[in-house]
Parts: C-alpha cells; sequence; structure tokens
C-alpha cells in the first residue's frame, strides 16, 4: 500500500487559513485571500499572540513575516539575476504569492500545489478573481504520495524540462518528522534532475537547544501542534547539519539563510529562530 494511503496530514491545512490572514494584516496581500475561518482563528489566538510577545519577546507574526519575506527576497533574485521562468509553490494553502510574482513579472509560469481539498479551494477563489491563465495554475499534490496521480511526477510533469525552474515549500516541513520530510525531500531532489537548474526554497524551524527562547518556543511548538491536532518538530541542531542533511537528500549546493539578511529587516531582540534553506541539485 502507498504510504500516502496510510500518512494523512489533511489536519495541517487549517493552519494556511491563519497564515492566510496575516499576510492579508500585513498588506502582502488582497482580500479575497482571507476566509472567515482565518479572520476567526486569528482573532481567537490575538491573547496568546499578545502573551508570548509580552512575557516571552515572542512575536508570532513577526516569525511568520521574516520566513514569508526572506522566501520572496531569494525568488525575486532567482528571477531577475539567474533566469528562473517556472516556479512551483507546493503547500502553497492561502499564499499569495503566486499571484504578487505573476503580476510583477509577466513572463513567469507559476504552479500552485496543495492537498486536493486546498487546490480545489485556491483554484476557485484565483478563478473567481480572474487570475487564474495558462501561466498561473493550481494543482493536486500530497508531498507524502510515493505514486499515483498526487505524487510529485504528475506534478513536475507539466513543466518545461528545458527551463530553469524553483520550488518552494513555507510552513509545511516542520509539520513532518525528520525521516518522513527527508523522504520528501529525496524524491524532490531525483525530480528536480530533469531541469538544466533547480532550486529549492524552504522555511524551517531548527532545533536551536542554546537559544535565549528555546524553552518558550518548544512551548509555542506544543501548541501549535495541539491546535492543529498533530505534532510540531524542529529538525537539525544548527546550520552545518541542516547543509549535511540536505546533502544526503541529494541536494549538492546548500546555503542557509537567516532573517537579519532581508534589507529592511528589524532590529531582534534575539538570534533569530528560522531560515531559509536554499538548496541546489
Ligand atoms: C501552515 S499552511 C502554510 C500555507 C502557506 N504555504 C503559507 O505559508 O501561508 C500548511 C499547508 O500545507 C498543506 N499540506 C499539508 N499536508 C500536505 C501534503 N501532504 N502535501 C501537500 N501539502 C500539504 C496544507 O494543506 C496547508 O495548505
Amino acid at each position: 500500500m502507498p504510504r500516502a494511503a496510510r500518512v494523512d496530514s489533511a489536519h495541517i491545512t487549517p493552519s494556511a487559513h491563519y497564515t492566510g490572514f496575516v499576510w492579508y494584516r500585513h498588506h502582502l496581500a488582497e482580500e479575497p485571500f482571507v476566509t472567515p475561518f482565518g479572520r476567526l482563528a486569528h482573532g481567537l489566538l490575538a491573547p496568546v499572540s499578545w502573551g508570548a510577545r509580552v512575557a516571552f519577546g515572542l512575536d508570532v507574526e513577526h516569525l511568520l513575516l521574516q520566513r514569508h519575506l526572506l522566501i520572496d527576497a531569494l525568488l525575486r533574485e532567482a528571477v531577475e539575476r539567474r533566469g528562473v521562468r517556472q516556479v512551483v509553490e507546493i503547500a502553497c494553502g492561502l499564499s499569495p504569492r503566486g499571484r504578487r510574482f505573476c503580476a510583477r513579472y509577466p513572463d513567469l509560469r507559476y504552479l500552485e500545489a496543495d492537498l486536493p481539498p486546498m487546490a480545489a479551494r485556491k483554484r476557485l477563489l484565483l478563478h473567481e478573481e480572474g487570475w487564474l491563465d495558462a501561466r498561473h495554475q493550481v494543482r493536486p499534490v500530497d508531498i507524502l504520495a510515493e505514486q499515483g496521480v498526487h505524487d510529485l511526477q504528475a506534478l513536475f510533469s507539466g513543466l518545461d524540462p528545458e527551463v530553469p525552474v524553483l520550488v518552494i515549500t513555507e510552513g509545511l516541513v516542520n509539520y513532518f518528522a525528520l525521516p518522513v520530510i527527508e523522504a520528501f525531500w529525496g524524491r524532490l531532489a531525483t525530480q528536480l534532475q530533469q531541469f538544466p537548474s533547480a532550486t529549492y526554497l524552504t522555511d524551517l524551524y531548527p532545533d536551536l537547544r542554546e537559544h535565549p527562547r528555546y524553552r518558550q518556543l518548544r512551548w509555542g511548538i506544543d501548541l501549535v501542534g495541539r491546535l492543529t491536532r498533530g505534532r510540531y518538530y524542529l529538525h537539525y541542531r544548527g546550520d552545518s547539519a541542516i547543509v549535511d542533511g540536505f546533502g544526503r537528500c541529494g541536494f549538492g549546493d546548500v546555503r542557509v539563510h537567516d532573517p537579519k539578511e532581508l534589507d529592511a529587516a528589524p532590529p531582534d531582540a534575539w538570534p533569530a529562530l528560522v531560515r531559509v534553506v536554499e538548496a541546489r541539485v
């Protein structure tokens, strides 16, 4: 029986409504990306976010924005300086990135993908706004599928193998235990080998045990796990372990980015908790 039939990650999907509302609140998304559930979840969690900010100096929305803006900056660089013309955003949820980048770069092809129900919802949203066309599309995918209509091979078969590609995942990888997500990275690296050049960008929360806010972070991620009826894992002990781990999955050139690289990075009280990994096969 394929693994996708045994491991189900649909419980993660509601979190996309919350982040979708955060992108809107910070002027990164237009109103159609807001759902009633996203607005409600944001309101219900506001006291928790406020408490974490006041008691621990941890700002949840700031953490989310750090990863989102850093991925945006690296994607812009790839499009403007490295000739990337095809983007695949896996686990796109209600992210407005595809809409923003298609509006800004008329030559860009942007494929968004998510589990079938979220993919259907995103397709409808973009269709109703008149934003779907031949170069901006949405497809169903399950990163856990080793074979079948929702596997990576089916997703990548729709791309031009002669053109450089960039793949994004955001807000996804820490929901899975390391062997599960490393198996996905291995399958992804295999798919990416067919392109003349291929880059993978993902945010990742490492297991930074020396961090002054480590205990509070653990408390926060346990809460995220409980709210999404699953678990939330921290992967790798630091930057060099990240490079080694991605190397084992088939990525030869791996860079680990810290949000402090962002041009407009606001001053932070603590070293950053999130990283963005830029990995090439
Ligand atoms: C926290 S949300 C992040 C959404 C978006 N990337 C963002 O940052 O706003 C996680 C997303 O992962 C998707 N997801 C969960 N399991 C998945 C799987 N097995 N394959 C593909 N996507 C999955 C969910 O449906 C959800 O949209």
